[in-house]
């Protein structure tokens, strides 16, 4: 979904890239040297990652292996051609216990297998490279990938009462303005190597989440019937991977640090709408 995204940015802006998929396996280090080898290399983003975050509670192994040894992998990598390596991280990293923005000295304490080996990639990551952005981001959706608002369209024409979690807190990340910011980046050439927290602007939940995919929905005539969308305790939905309660991400590190334009989450959305393949 991610990966996608930045091709499409880096394509736009002129940037010269590789673009890979699965033909390199990050968790094996000679796929990584055979693949970039005779490249000449100044960055590497990485988007890969084992996402199922369900499903990474019976497939500790392989999370561990993509979400951890992959990242240490490319770190050494990237360490060993002197590039700077961009790699993504999650708010499932954190427990949910804050109640205000989480910042990047905050303490981890992951609640899932999936929150557990990204963090455990983090730090292997930063053990193999002296030139890493690991970008924690929340919430991602957009166009190239299974996604929660993807789902919600879907489900808005299969039923007609739904039920969605309303006490969970965060907010969502759309892939196109953070590749927008990635470029920004790479072309700035910075060297303020670190961790940093980025999502849209504001704050909501899964089920106002929903809401406003709904009210978009209806605007641009892709509803066929009405939906109800009942609000539900996260109790009401038993998941084999805890979500953390709150997981809204402080964006005042990367805004100063980085440059970083950060857009309200609703503006977002309407963005996204408009580039659906609405018939
Ligand atoms: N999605 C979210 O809500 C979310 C939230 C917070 C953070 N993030 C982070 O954001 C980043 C991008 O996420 P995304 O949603 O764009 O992920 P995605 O759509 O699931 O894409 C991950 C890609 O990695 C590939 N991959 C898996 N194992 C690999 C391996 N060993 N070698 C090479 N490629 C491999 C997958 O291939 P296959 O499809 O063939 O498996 C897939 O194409 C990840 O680091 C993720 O942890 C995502």
């Amino acid at each position: 979904m991610l990966g996608r995204e930045i091709c499409e940015q880096l394509a736009m802006n002129g940037i010269e890239f590789t673009g890979s998929d699965r033909e390199v396996d990050i968790t094996d280090q000679l796929s990584i040297e055979n693949f970039a080898k005779r490249m000449e290399l100044e960055w590497i983003i990485n988007c890969a990652a084992y996402t199922a975050v369900d499903l990474a509670e019976k497939e500790a192994d392989i999370a561990e292996r993509i979400n951890s040894t992959g990242a240490e992998n490319l770190g050494l990598y990237a360490e060993k051609r002197g590039a700077k390596i961009v790699h993504f991280s999650t708010d499932y990293v954190f427990d949910g216990t804050k109640r205000e923005p989480y910042v990047e000295t905050d303490t981890p304490n992951p609640q899932s297998v999936y929150g557990r080996t990204k963090l455990d990639g983090e730090l292997r990551l930063m053990k193999a490279a002296a030139r890493y952005f690991i970008i924690r981001i929340a919430w991602l959706y957009g166009p190239f990938g299974k996604n929660f608002a993807a789902t919600m369209l879907r489900l808005f024409g299969e039923k007609d009462v739904l039920t969605v979690v309303a006490d969970q807190t965060g907010t969502p990340t759309y892939t196109r303005t953070l590749a927008e910011n990635i470029v920004l980046m790479v072309l700035s050439a910075t060297d303020k190597y670190g961790i940093y927290h980025y999502t849209d602007g504001g704050v909501t939940t899964w089920h106002g989440f929903a809401n406003e995919i709904y009210r978009l929905a209806e605007e641009a005539g892709l509803l066929k019937h009405e939906v109800e969308i009942k609000p539900i305790p996260a109790k009401d939905y038993p998941t084999p991977a805890k979500r953390p309660a709150y997981s809204v991400l402080s964006k005042d590190k990367v805004t100063s640090a980085l440059g970083f334009a950060v857009n309200d989450w609703k503006d977002n959305l309407k963005h996204y709408f408009t580039r659906l393949d609405i018939k």
